[in-house]
């Protein structure tokens, strides 16, 4: 690890309260950025929690309201924003598609991807201020090798994928490089959430058995690519996804 890798840079990451949300902020800051968390499952108060690496708020990142509300909060405080991680994910069980609710699929849709146009957008004066920022966006392998009843998942992850290449182009001009990374099956809590109920201990030699250099991916793997694409070492990296998936895209 490399303590000065983001010294200087102040990090704003969604979902950092668990899994590889959690993961990329504990790496941030020991890479020396200040690091911000937001996610759902904070208390709504006019005082952030404290998340260990740093303060943490509640947000809903589907909810434009909640996004706006956090980039004012945090732009009272904060003079400019270097880094902005968008991590917040929501799995889908596999569902048959004739089950699949209309609110089952716009929830998915919702955190998954309605999610990233919001937070660059509330969030872009903040980015622009700094003049080298970074975004980095969490996608998935299934956005380009989709899995069978998993449709709102992986669209949610492909447009994820395509808004991330977009937007690199868009906001080349303001020196705001967007990148991406794919994780293959991740042993966080959510991987019981791809399942039927069952246990992530259940399940990860299953997932194990479907990548090909035979592990399954911690979030401390995703978190090391994260750490590289927001850090100066990537400085003309842009549009770029990664798969952090142990070959299982190849
Ligand atoms: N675990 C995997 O196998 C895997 C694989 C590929 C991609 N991913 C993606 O990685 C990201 C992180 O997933 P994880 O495995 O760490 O999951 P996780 O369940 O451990 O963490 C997800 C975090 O997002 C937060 N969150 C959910 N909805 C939110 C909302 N509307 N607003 C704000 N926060 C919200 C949760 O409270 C939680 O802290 C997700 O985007 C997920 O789709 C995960």
């Amino acid at each position: 690890m490399t303590p000065s890798l983001l010294a200087g840079k102040t990090a704003l990451v969604t979902g950092g309260v668990s899994g590889i949300g959690q993961a990329i902020g504990s790496l941030f800051a020991a890479s020396g950025a200040k690091v911000i968390i937001a996610d759902l499952s904070l208390p709504e108060r006019e005082a952030p929690a404290d998340c260990g690496v740093g303060p943490g708020w509640r947000c809903d990142v589907s909810d434009e309201a909640s996004v706006a509300v956090l980039a004012e909060r945090i732009a009272r405080v904060e003079k400019k924003l270097d880094l902005l991680v968008n991590c917040a994910g929501v799995p889908q069980s596999a569902t048959p598609i004739d089950t699949m609710t209309v609110d089952g699929w716009d929830r998915i849709m919702n955190v998954n991807v309605r999610s990233l146009f919001l937070t660059t957008k509330h969030f872009l004066p903040l980015l622009k201020t700094g003049g080298n920022a970074a975004i980095v966006n969490i996608c998935s392998v299934v956005g380009v090798r989709p899995k069978a009843g998993l449709a709102a998942y992986s669209a949610s992850k492909a447009a994820a994928i395509a808004t991330t290449q977009s937007l690199a182009l868009e906001l080349a001009k303001d020196g705001i490089r967007v990148n991406g990374i794919n994780p293959g099956a991740t042993e966080t809590p959510m991987l019981s959430g791809f399942t039927h109920g069952q246990q992530v201990h259940e399940v990860v030699g299953s997932f194990a058995n479907q990548i090909p250099m035979g592990e399954i991916i911690r979030p401390n793997d995703v978190a090391g690519a994260a750490l590289y694409l927001a850090s100066d070492l990537a400085r003309l990296v842009t549009g770029a996804v990664i798969n952090v998936d142990g070959g299982r895209c190849v």
